[in-house]
């Protein structure tokens, strides 16, 4: 058994002598632990499409671990539940808090991102913090994508009124392969640090998003805060690269108070250190857990038969490694990486990943040398992405996303080091707030738009929390309400994903690897019943959709089978990526008819319509949805004049004329979506 280890006098985790016949006994300082399964867990690997209904049946058990608090909500919940899940993101709150009875829970806050992608007003940050704690939030993780605490002010004051737990994060983020270089210092972090504790944070998380933070350097962070404020330091380290457990038990050594784990079916990968081994590791301890190992083998289990099936094949495990060795290379998250990727292959680009590579740290240092994370990682990514593919010799920043140009101007807040002046007074050419950049609180210029929005949606938001999803996701949460009242029937790609039907997709899979299929399809087809739903089955490079409809006994009647894919597509192929989740519908919906022309009555079909107009095509430069069309039929524009804006992976590209001439023909609106090179309209 184990003996008393001489501890030295910087090593703060002592082994006790331990009789395991006996009671274990309750360490002296336990490590805490927040569980992250029910949110970064199934975001890092299953794209956020965790349903409330899947959490219920582990939901009584985790309450009964002892957990310092469960994280359950994010921007990214909010923002997939009623986009893609047809969920009522506060709903899950008041389920969920129906089973966890002394769990706190906790969410994590993008500061005046609330939990879209853009600082709100300070009238829609105040409410949305009084509606999230009044619907059951406990702890307000919260960070800015700068570590601007400017953006902390107006909802620490609604979390403190509240009397919630305001936990403030310090974004951890490099420049180099380890902490150091000019801008992120140990100094930088220690008085991050002291700002929050003197806005009154009452814990501190080092927040490590891509999992960059080396165990020594944990080390040296955690006892480095630990001497600098009295608030207690809670690591949230992804495994990504693959060191979190050992930055996790060097943090523990420094004195790290509380540490963020997954359940082991949700964790690893871009995910999180499982909480099962750590619970070995300190067993015994000064700083044991004091967690029942059996009990998280009980939700281990229930998670592996009955919940993570229904997700595995959102799971992208195109590769042997659980490790991604590109984010010890290129310190950069690594769903940041994965979207990059994914972007270029949209683009039929891929070949282009090097560029990329070389151009990010440029773009990064030219933009402020700001932190990579939810939206600055995006906006640092796009616009590199943006740069490789439009630039030429004579000109860079050709394309400019909307996201960049705010971001000059000073609307996220202040960067770490000053923007690149050159790059700063070329995204702020008739930029609509002016010409000359701010520095006061982003919030500070910002109209109050609540009152807005409740006269814009009317009577289709019954209530306060309804208002809050439209002010945050105007578009998306309109249509959400109106799946939500009946108004519209929600399509099928929204509907849960039923053990059943994962059964008949397996079959399906066995036989077309069995080359089964092809005869499956001369087979006398049954009439498609009213239940018809599609799945996507993928089989190395092939898809296929296959129509599942439930039978009278329950088992699902698959009615048809067809191939839909090529070679030529491998990238329908290609697993949901993790990290946010795609701005853009699945590629194979079909885009919704356009809108008719106003002039005319009869309206032929698409492709003979747009091949009858003369004149120059303006096609989409990227795929992406219309978020406006600033045009109509008949406008002259000037070459170069916006003609449309088209959200991209979540940042806004205003697409302008290649020449001077009258808008003959427009073949979409706003709303609808686009594939790259699609023709949008014709200037004659
Ligand atoms: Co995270």
């Amino acid at each position: 058994m184990a003996k008393k280890v001489q501890a030295s006098k910087h090593d703060q985790v002592q082994i006790t002598k331990m009789d395991y016949r006996k009671k274990r006994p309750k360490a002296k300082n336990p490590v805490k632990v927040q569980d992250l399964t029910l949110r970064d867990g199934h975001q890092s690997l299953f794209a956020t499409r965790g349903r409330t209904e899947d959490m219920i049946p582990v939901a009584e058990m985790m309450d009964e671990v002892g957990f310092w608090a469960v994280e359950v909500w994010g921007g990214a919940t909010f923002d997939t539940m009623h986009r893609f899940l047809n969920e009522d993101p506060w709903e899950r709150l008041r389920t969920l808090k129906r089973y966890f009875k002394r769990t706190p829970f906790s969410m994590l806050l993008r500061g005046q991102n609330l939990v879209g992608y853009r600082n709100y007003p300070d009238d829609v940050a105040r409410a949305f913090v009084e509606r999230a704690a009044a619907n059951g939030m406990d702890v307000f993780r919260t960070f800015d994508a700068l570590n601007d605490y400017r953006n902390f002010e107006t909802v620490v004051e609604g979390i403190k009124e509240a009397g919630k737990h305001f936990q403030g994060c310090i974004c951890y983020t490099m420049t180099e392969p380890r902490m150091g270089g000019d801008v992120y210092t140990l100094d930088y972090y220690v008085k991050k640090a002291k700002d929050l504790e003197s806005m009154g944070a009452d814990s501190i998380c080092i927040k490590d998003m891509a999992g960059l933070i080396a165990p020594y350097d944990a080390y040296d962070l955690v006892k480095a805060l630990k001497k600098a404020v009295k608030a207690p330091i809670h690591l949230h380290s992804h495994f990504t690269s693959g060191m979190s457990p050992m930055s996790h038990l060097k943090a523990i050594e420094a004195g790290v108070d509380i540490v963020d784990t997954c359940m082991s079916p949700y964790a690893y990968r871009t995910s999180h250190a499982a909480i099962e081994p750590l619970v070995m590791t300190l067993l015994g301890t000064n700083r044991d857990t004091g967690f029942d190992i059996r009990l998280l083998a009980n939700i281990n289990e229930v998670l592996e038969k009955e919940i993570v099936p229904k997700y595995r094949h959102l799971l992208n495990d195109t590769k042997m490694s659980v490790i991604d060795i590109n984010v010890l290379l290129h310190q950069t998250p690594g769903g940041m990486l994965s979207n990059l990727v994914n972007q270029l292959r949209e683009m039929n680009a891929l070949d282009k990943l090097d560029q990329v590579y070389e151009e990010l740290p440029r773009v990064r240092k030219e933009l402020g040398q700001i932190p990579l994370v939810t939206p600055t990682s995006q906006i640092v990514g796009i616009q590199t992405v943006n740069n490789v593919l439009f630039d030429n010799k004579k000109e860079r920043y050709k394309m400019i996303t909307a996201q960049v140009k705010d971001l000059c101007y000073g609307l996220y807040g202040k960067t770490a080091i000053p923007i690149d002046k050159k790059v700063q007074k070329k995204a702020l050419k008739g930029y609509p707030r002016g010409e000359k950049p701010i520095t006061c609180r982003p919030a500070d210029v910002l109209d109050m738009e609540l009152e807005e929005v409740q006269k814009d949606v009317g009577g289709l938001a019954k209530d306060l929390d309804d208002q809050l999803i439209c002010a945050i996701y105007p578009v998306t949460g309109r249509r959400f309400l109106k799946w939500k009242y009946g108004l519209e029937e929600a399509p099928d790609s929204v509907k849960p994903k039923t053990l059943d039907a994962v059964k008949a997709e397996e079959e399906w899979i066995k036989k077309a690897k069995e080359g089964e299929l092809i005869e499956k399809k001369q087979q006398k087809v049954p009439p498609k019943g009213l239940n018809l739903r599609t799945f996507k089955v993928f089989v190395d490079d092939e898809f296929f959709e296959v129509g599942v409809e439930e039978g009278g006994s329950g088992a699902p009647v698959v009615s048809y089978v067809q191939a839909c894919a090529s070679p030529q597509q491998p990238q329908i192929a290609q697993a949901v990526p993790p990290g946010p989740p795609p701005a853009v519908p699945q590629p194979s919906a079909p885009p919704p008819p356009p809108p008719p022309p106003v002039q005319q009555t009869a309206d032929p079909a698409p492709a003979a319509a747009k091949s009858a107009v003369e004149g120059t095509p303006l096609t989409a430069p990227m795929p992406g949805l219309i978020i406006s069309i600033e045009v109509k039929v008949g406008d002259t524009v000037q070459e170069g004049d916006t003609v449309l804006v088209l959200e991209a992976m979540k940042m806004e590209n205003s697409i302008p004329a290649p020449v001077s001439g009258t808008i003959k023909e427009i073949y979409f609106g706003s709303g609808d979506s686009v594939t790259k090179d699609e023709l949008i309209c014709v200037i004659g």
